[in-house]
């Protein structure tokens, strides 16, 4: 649904137009100065106040002002921000056809400005300023001040992301998070409703319990995860989409193997909420702000440095020997200067965190030439939706003042699927970015897999040895790269920079000095509690690393007292223990967790939280229900079956059993002694303690 606007005739919006963007330029100006700056009489700017007061689109605010005259302003309200862009574009698309116009009776050709699509288009190949969806300090100011009394939402960590580059142009042309008819194009056919190419949804998730508490028509504060109101958006669509749709659709399957699949299930909320977004601040980072650069900053920076053409890599891995090779030919290539712009915001669950490769960039930029390249971070949620992300990333970078955009291999890939196959070809992405390459108005450099000729002492792309036969053709693959660092083996200087290599080894010690965590699930009474008292205790023996046993009865008398076995309670009861165990594991101690566990969806979010800072190892006590009622230490089973015990897990609730467990250990027959021991040999394989 579009913004409800009054018919006005063009001499209208046009004076609407100005009004608006002077209040919002000069908010407590008098009304003589005000009627001054749009030229027109007191009368006649009485008369458009009252208008724009009655749809809406300004309100009467008092100021500080210690002048009585000027105790009351009028101060532009989130729903007039909106029309005031709304009404730019117009404006603008009405004066490019009155210069055409002019061009062609002068001329007799068109001027070739394409005003009919919007403003970004007939500036795309300057570096002029993108339109950001700010209003001035002064009417941030003042809306902040109205939107606190509004219906808030508070903001996920990808809405935030989202969000940062909705409102710095990142995102141009969006103009808030997507309406259901917007959704729908860009799902089916990676379009707007306008025809304009768009491929992936930005859309503002919410539950169905918050769903309910906003209606259409409303306008919304948006949080961030402080309670700090970042924007405002005005409501314009709430719908369930089709989700299983979007995924096969927008990621090519719908299997929750995909990262941003399992999101699409498993975290984002059931209803989308459509609408344009007014920018109050962006969002705060403390860390590494120097090198944040928002698009106008970065066309701000090429236009003071002279630089007509940039070429854009884009990574969200430490930067070897390979990737600097790739860089220097593709600027070479495009005879462009470079911009590394790496992903600061969220990338595949399991990779290096942004702190550690951010240093890791630092530390091998004055491998570049000053000059000629620039790194500034970029904080993009990532998908992994290899094609469509590929051509989402070009368009993002089109509008960070970049003329061309590096497509390697399996660019933005997944990973493999349930069946252990890819999800998208190796050259997928470049396929489909070159096919809309001239519609995006940036160009690829498109690269295949770079491997080092030892013989000739250089990187070469692996496609274009003629003499592959004579020669010694070395690579080092991502895995092979993570199980050098894990087991504390030598990472040549042919494939890194001694620097890199230095900042990765700092963050990711060796296996058996990281921390870890043991995750056992199994029903109630299988013996999970014994096995992991037996574990720790052998861990302590051990000695080396703190260890924290996390069982089950322990957490829901410590940390989970009010919960009890609902669905919602028993994840928010794991998810606890999940974080718990995240920090031990970060903080280089060993978590042992004891909990039931029943619910796959959620023991991959737990595995997903701790996996980023060490190793996860799920070990199923696979002992039999039948075993587990037979034996009824605690005489639950037989309370739970005389309906005495509700929700009671194997029996009247469900339970998952792991198909990737690390380890299944069959407890009947076999002593505590022995189960635990093979957990023991188990972590020994995986290098996560010496033997
Ligand atoms: S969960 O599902 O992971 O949150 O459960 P958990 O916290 O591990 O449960 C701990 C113990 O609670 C007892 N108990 C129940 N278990 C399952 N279902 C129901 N309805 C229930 N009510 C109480 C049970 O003894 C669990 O103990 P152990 O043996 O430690 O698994």
């Amino acid at each position: 649904m579009p913004l409800p606007t009054l018919k006005r005739s063009d001499e209208d919006e046009d004076h609407l137009f100005r009004l608006l963007r002077q209040l919002d330029v000069a908010p407590d100006a008098s009304q003589r100065a005000l009627a001054a700056a749009l030229d027109i009489s007191l009368g006649r700017l009485n008369a458009q106040l009252r208008a724009a007061t009655d749809a809406g689109l300004i309100k009467l605010t008092d100021t500080d002002s210690t002048d009585k005259r000027k105790r009351v302003a009028y101060a532009i309200t989130t729903r007039g921000a909106s029309e005031k862009n709304r009404l730019t574009d117009r404006f603008l698309k009405r004066k490019f056809a009155e210069y055409d116009k002019i061009h062609a009776e002068l001329t007799g050709t068109t001027s070739g400005f394409n005003p009919l699509k919007n403003r970004t288009n007939f500036m795309a190949d300057t570096l002029a300023p993108i339109p950001e969806l700010y209003v001035s300090y002064d009417s941030a100011q003042k809306l902040k001040m109205e939107a606190a009394d509004l219906a808030s939402h508070d903001l996920t960590p990808r809405q935030i992301c989202d969000l940062e580059l909705l409102m710095n142009g990142g995102f141009n042309p969006l103009k808030g998070f997507l309406s259901e008819e917007d959704y729908d194009g860009v799902v089916e056919n990676m379009r707007l409703a306008d025809g304009q190419l768009w491929p992936m949804p930005i859309t503002l998730d919410v539950s169905e319990k918050e769903a309910e508490t906003i209606e259409v028509g409303q306008d919304i504060a948006l949080r961030d995860q402080e309670g700090v109101i970042l924007a405002t958006m005005t409501v314009t669509d709430k719908w369930t989409p089709n989700k299983a749709r979007e995924a096969e659709k927008v990621f090519g399957a719908d299997d929750s193997a995909h990262p941003a699949v399992n999101y699409l299930h498993n975290q984002a909320g059931n209803i989308y909420l459509g609408g344009p977004v007014t920018g109050i601040q962006q969002p705060v980072h403390y860390d590494f702000r120097a090198r944040r650069d928002t698009p106008n900053e970065l066309r701000a920076y090429f236009r003071k440095m002279g630089w007509r053409k940039v070429v854009a890599f884009q990574t969200r891995n430490p930067l070897h020997r390979a990737h600097q090779e790739l860089t220097f030919r593709a600027a070479k290539e495009a005879q462009a200067n470079l911009l590394i712009h790496p992903i600061v915001g969220l990338t595949k669950p399991g990779d290096i965190d942004h702190f550690t490769r951010v240093r890791c960039y630092e530390a091998v930029l004055d491998q570049y030439p000053a000059s000629t390249t620039a790194m500034s971070l970029l904080n993009l949620a990532m998908r992994m939706a290899g094609p469509r992300e590929a051509v989402w990333h070009g368009l993002i970078r089109k509008n960070h003042g970049c003329t061309h955009f590096i497509v390697g291999r399996d660019h933005a890939g997944p990973g493999n699927n349930s069946q252990g196959e890819d999800f998208y070809g190796p050259y997928d992405a470049q396929d489909l970015f070159r096919e809309h390459q001239e519609e995006m108005g940036i160009e690829m450099v498109d690269f295949k897999h770079m491997v080092y000729v030892q013989d000739r002492a250089q990187y070469e792309p692996a496609d274009e040895i003629e003499d592959k036969e004579n020669v010694t053709v070395l690579n080092i693959s991502g895995t092979e790269l993570r199980r050098r660092l894990a087991e504390g083996l030598e990472i040549p200087e042919w494939f890194s920079f001694p620097s890199v290599v230095e900042e990765l080894r700092k963050s990711r010690p060796p296996r058996a000095q990281q921390g870890f965590t043991v995750f056992f699930t199994g029903f109630s009474g299988s013996g999970k509690s014994t096995i992991a008292n037996a574990l720790m205790v052998k861990l302590m023996e051990m000695g080396g690393r703190p260890v924290t046993l996390l069982d089950g009865d322990i957490v829901r008398k410590n940390l989970s007292s009010e919960l009890g076995f609902s669905k919602e309670h028993r994840d928010l009861n794991i998810r606890r223990i999940g974080y718990v165990a995240s920090e031990i594991t970060k903080n280089g101690g060993i978590a042992i967790c004891a909990p039931i566990a029943p619910y796959a969806t959620t023991r991959r979010a737990v595995r997903e939280d701790i996996e980023q800072f060490g190793a996860f190892i799920e070990v199923h006590v696979a002992t039999s229900i039948e075993e587990c009622e037979r034996r009824d230490r605690k005489g639950l089973y037989k309370l739970a079956r005389e309906g005495k015990i509700k929700e009671f897990t194997g029996i009247s609730d469900p339970y998952d059993v792991p198909e990737n467990a690390e380890l299944v250990i069959e407890t009947e027959s076999v002593e505590v002694d022995n189960c635990a021991h093979q957990v023991i040999l188990k972590l020994e394989s995986m290098g996560l303690i010496k033997g």
